[in-house]
């Protein structure tokens, strides 16, 4: 059976570190405020000459020294953002040229906060089918450029950063559906309907800006725990395990709130929780990969680990995804 398999992650933040304090000083909000609703303490803000193809190309780069491959071996790149630098061509093709790889595929895909599930889902199914053997599945953002930086409400809750895993199709021998490493099992959703509670009001077909991202925060947060909730039943029904098999969740990090509800429905202990959120914010696709990347460091992620992997974000887009290690 052909899997895809972890091989290394890396990840890349801006040095630039913005405290919830600095940003009192020029939002009506404080420290406290976003500390007890988000669990945010800092967010990474990009500066001068970083973009989100820079951020993602230095993630890129840890993630094959990690896996101790060489960037010529990679034959596919898939890139998960809702900053791209431009708005053609993909961001990956820029990070390909970058690392020195190809001419392979790479093309970006854009789910916003699950856009890495949705680029993790895109690359097995690729290595699994056998149009590629070692794939490079990338988060990269730049938030912070699309914030509205007079609006308190969404303003202290993104930040900047890329996060990237290294996948590689190999023969994984005779074993059960649940069984053996690599990913074991993908679903992803959307429904369009609920576009009005969190988007961005530009874009080159209908106001010909950039635009800024617009939230209804508690819609969000209500929808968000609720269909987080269920993608996690059905994925770890799908795959026939029990809950307390798996090792390690890597959530999307939007919220301490979010995470910790999510977290209580399924009936898993917090411990198991990864979270970046209150060092990171909200990276959206970034933000999985990133605290996948500083899991792996901190070496919490052991061989054999089952890991779930989960987001939900604007579209709505949700999705989870099951990975032994
Ligand atoms: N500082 C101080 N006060 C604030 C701030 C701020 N930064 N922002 C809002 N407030 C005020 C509001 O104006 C409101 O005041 P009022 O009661 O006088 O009207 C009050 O705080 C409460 O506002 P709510 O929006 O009801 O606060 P809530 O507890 O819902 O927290 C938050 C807001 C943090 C945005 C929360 O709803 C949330 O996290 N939602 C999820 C959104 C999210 O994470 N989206 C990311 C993409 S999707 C995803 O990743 C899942």
């Amino acid at each position: 059976m052909i899997r895809s398999i972890v091989r290394g992650a890396g990840s890349a933040l801006p040095p630039r570190v913005v405290t919830n304090r600095e940003l009192a000083e020029r939002l009506d909000t404080s420290d406290e405020w976003i500390v007890e609703r988000t669990g945010i303490r800092q967010r990474h803000i990009a500066g001068e000459g970083e973009t989100t193809a820079t951020l993602a190309t230095d993630a890129a780069r840890a993630a094959l020294a990690d896996a101790g491959i060489e960037a010529g071996d990679i034959d596919l790149i898939v890139l998960a953002t809702a900053t791209p630098d431009n708005t053609f061509p993909a961001t990956a093709t820029k990070v390909q040229v970058a690392l020195g790889c190809g001419p392979c595929a790479a093309f970006d895909v854009a789910a916003v906060c699950s856009g890495f599930l949705y680029a993790m889902s895109t690359a097995d199914a690729m290595l699994v089918s056998g149009q590629a053997k070692r794939a490079l599945v990338i988060g990269a953002e730049t938030f912070s450029r699309i914030l509205d930086w007079e609006d308190r409400t969404t303003a202290v809750l993104f930040g900047d950063g890329a996060g990237a895993i290294v996948l590689e199709a190999q023969d994984v021998g005779d074993v059960g559906h649940n069984e053996g490493p690599g990913i074991l099992t993908s679903q992803l959703h959307a429904d369009g309907k609920h576009h009005d509670l969190l988007y961005v009001d530009g874009g080159p077909s209908t106001t010909q800006t950039v635009g800024h991202l617009r939230m209804k925060g508690r819609e969000v947060f209500r929808h968000a725990v609720v269909n987080l909730a269920q993608v996690l039943n059905d994925v770890v029904a799908k795959a026939d395990i029990a809950v307390d098999q798996i090792d390690l969740v890597v959530p999307h990090q939007a919220n301490i709130r979010i995470l910790e509800a999510t977290a209580k429905k399924l009936g898993l202990p917090p411990e198991k929780l990864v979270v970046t959120v209150d060092r990171h914010a909200n990276t959206s696709a970034a933000s999985v990969p990133l605290a996948f990347a500083a899991a792996r460091a901190d070496g919490r992620v052991k061989p054999g680990d089952l890991v779930l992997f989960e987001a939900m974000g604007g579209g709505f887009t949700w999705g989870a995804s099951l990975v032994r290690m």
